[in-house]
């Protein structure tokens, strides 16, 4: 798969079929994508990767917090600005619009789409998670080194046939992810992250982008 393809058949997959990714599969993505470039090479990425019985508890834990209603935690960092400006507030309206018609659910049935949200906590049935920590004592540019870094691991999924979906939602349920991860104090929970094999048979729209001249200048001599 060239690159370009990898890039174009990238998409957040939110149905995964419960066939086990090859842990040498796994530590071949991992070990390429630590490729990735970083600021001074500081490769401030630090991941867990959870199947099997862990995976199963942490989904429980979540769906058994998810049922009782529980309050999110306190936030380590937040998702959005609080007030979207122009165009980010319509590029996220279009999003949801686009996601939950998929669904069949009307933008004004809000427990259809809390029930949609809610297939995060189950990892849309992926097979695997991954959980992406940056330490608490990096600043913007290491937050960007990460998100290239997942890119990187998103685009080596492609090419090995597996479908993946970013998931900063594992952040309001940080404290359930700790419990069954303990990782160390100093980290912050980014996103987790579903891996897998896309279940077929589930229908998915497919997400626009604005027209090249809304996020591109080109400034020519
Ligand atoms: C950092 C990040 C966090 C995301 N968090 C979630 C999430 O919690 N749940 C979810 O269903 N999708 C999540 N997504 C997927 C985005 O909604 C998706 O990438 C975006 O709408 C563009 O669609 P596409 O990836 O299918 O091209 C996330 C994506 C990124 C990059």
């Amino acid at each position: 798969m060239d690159v370009y393809a990898a890039v174009t058949s990238r998409r957040a997959v939110r149905a995964f079929t419960d066939r086990p990714v090859p842990r040498e599969v796994l530590e071949r993505v991992l070990s390429a994508a630590a490729w990735a470039p970083s600021g001074s090479n500081l490769q401030p990425w630090r991941v867990y990767v959870l199947t099997g019985g862990p995976l199963a508890e942490l989904k429980r834990r979540a769906g058994e917090r998810v049922a009782a209603g529980d309050p999110w935690d306190e936030r380590e960092y937040e998702m959005y600005p609080p007030e979207l400006k122009s165009p980010y507030h319509e590029r996220r309206s279009a999003f949801g619009h686009e996601r939950y018609s998929a669904l069949g659910v009307a933008r004004e049935d809000w427990e259809a789409r809390q029930r949609a949200a809610a297939a995060n906590w189950d990892c849309f049935g992926a097979s695997t998670a991954l959980f992406c920590y940056i330490d608490r004592d990096m600043g913007r540019p290491q937050w960007s080194d990460i998100g290239m870094y997942l890119q990187t691991v998103m685009l080596l999924l492609r090419a090995e046939g597996l479908h993946s979906c970013t998931q900063m939602a594992w952040s309001v349920y940080r404290r359930t992810v700790a419990e069954v991860l303990s990782p160390p104090d100093e980290l912050i929970l980014f996103c987790g992250m579903s891996i897998g094999f896309e279940d077929v048979t589930v229908g998915h729209a497919r997400t626009g982008r604005a027209p090249l001249a809304e996020t591109v200048t080109f400034v020519e001599g």
